[in-house]
């Protein structure tokens, strides 16, 4: 087998090992447009995103383009973004409001619910205008559901229903939501968009990988590690480059620190990495009167026990496979989107907690701006690396990709997550791949 056998995708994925394929076979990408992102799960964004009537969201679900509106009933509505007389874009803003979608091309008008409301010059038609334009409406994407105020779509009409789907790693929304002092978040200001000449897979294989940040990203703990301990010391630093230094010298972190924390991960190839970063080592205003403003207000709405319970919950990144990763403690979500077997483009969203200081939403802003900003130092070594592995994972030899680590000591828990052995197993890996041959093994219904 030296290239992709597409006859039988799943031979692809052994226990421990995958076939370099699986990132290279531009026939495996089309596939897995048709039978992953074709019938999984997918977010597509914030309920906040589309708040008020008329309110849309342009996105895509695999090789749809799709538009996410709120309905003048309040309903939410994912429509295929293509007008049903010949075919243009609709709607072509990131985001918008419109009482009705008109097409660009001809000037057909729809509601915001698909409905084909108008036809200019209709008696064009002649006398079966009325029947031609019956079931002329968008096309719908069969499945929509909300988890927490967080919109998932499906273009598949059977399946596990959302809740079955996320299982256990709809804590890490709950965990993100519950730390709101109003019980609500939002998504706020505007996206940070990286592209990358590499597969969709690299990105959320990244995420939980603890053994990477010593050699990735060894320069910027180098610079890190170089700048004063005193911010008094440091030539024009803010006030706030305490969060990106400690982020970035948490990354240096000796190798007992990575073994130590904990990885998690469930069915349909989900996971978290926990217990990573606490509060005290990373977040600047854990003494600041700031956070204790924060504090008290989220005490004030839960009760003191269950602030210490919210606040005690450590998870840095939780990955729903296929196209999310985010971060619950720190406010920002990633949604990943395939363009080609070798070009992915990844949307990062800054989280308001409504209810708390101002000041913690900016504190996100910053920390995404090191983490996931295109000037960043940190996500600039890692853009680097997944292209240096997609343009070696294209070399025929070796056939296979060694996802081992760890694999004899994964450990089952209550609850349906199952453990790594050590922080750096690479457990997830390999639950992302059983999910990916579980849905690559048959065509969608
Ligand atoms: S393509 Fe939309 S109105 Fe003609
Ligand atoms: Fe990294």
């Amino acid at each position: 087998m030296r290239n992709s056998t597409i006859a039988n995708p799943a031979d692809l994925v052994r226990e421990d090992r995958v076939h370099h394929s699986v990132y290279s076979d531009p026939a495996i990408f089309e596939l897995e447009m048709e039978r992953l992102f074709g019938r999984a799960w997918l977010l597509l964004g914030h309920e906040s995103q589309v708040a008020n009537p008329g309110d849309y969201i342009t996105t895509r679900m695999a090789r749809e383009p799709v538009i996410l509106t709120r309905h003048h009933d309040g309903s939410l509505q994912v429509l295929i973004n293509r007008c049903t007389h010949r075919g243009a874009l609709l709607a072509h803003e990131a985001r918008g409001n419109a009482r009705q979608l008109v097409c660009p091309y001809h000037g057909w008008v729809f509601d915001t619910n698909g409905t084909l409301r108008n036809v200019p010059v209709a008696q064009g038609y002649g006398k079966d205008a009325q029947a031609t334009f019956a079931g002329l409406g968008l096309a719908k994407v069969p499945r929509v559901s909300s988890y927490r105020g967080f919109v998932f779509a499906s273009l598949a009409a059977t399946g596990p229903d959302l809740v079955e789907f996320l299982g256990p790693i709809a804590s890490s929304f709950d965990d993100m939501v519950d730390r709101a002092p109003d019980g609500e978040i939002e998504f706020a200001g505007g996206v940070f968009k990286h592209a990358y000449n590499g597969n969709w897979k690299l990105v959320l294989e990244n995420h939980l990988d603890g053994i990477h940040p010593n050699s990735v990203h060894a320069s910027s703990v180098d610079a890190a590690r170089a700048v004063p301990d005193d911010p008094a010391a440091r030539p024009g630093a803010e006030r706030y480059a305490e969060i990106p230094l400690r982020q970035m010298r948490q990354n240096g972190a000796p190798e007992p620190v990575w073994e130590a924390l904990g990885i998690w991960s469930s069915e349909w190839g989900h996971g978290y990495m926990g217990d990573y970063h606490s509060d005290a080592r990373l977040v600047a205003a854990m003494n600041h009167p700031v956070f204790a403003e924060y504090r008290s207000r989220l005490e004030a709405r839960v009760g003191p026990a269950e602030a210490v319970r919210i606040l005690g919950v450590s998870r840095f990144n939780s990955v729903v496979y296929p196209n999310v990763s985010f971060m619950s403690q720190y406010r920002q979500l990633r949604i990943v989107h395939p363009l080609a077997v070798d070009r992915t483009v990844v949307y990062t969203y800054n989280i308001r907690l409504k209810g708390a200081p101002e000041q913690m939403y900016r504190d996100t802003v910053a920390f995404s701006n090191v983490v996931n900003g295109t000037a960043s130092w940190v996500l600039t070594d890692d853009l680097e690396v997944y292209e240096r592995a997609q343009r070696g994972l294209a070399a025929a030899t070796p056939e296979w990709v060694v996802t081992a680590r760890g694999a004899s000591g994964d450990v089952e828990e209550p609850g349906g997550f199952r453990r790594g052995a050590t922080g750096t197993s690479e457990l997830y890996i390999r639950r992302q791949f059983q999910a990916w041959r579980k849905y690559m093994a048959e065509a969608p219904a």
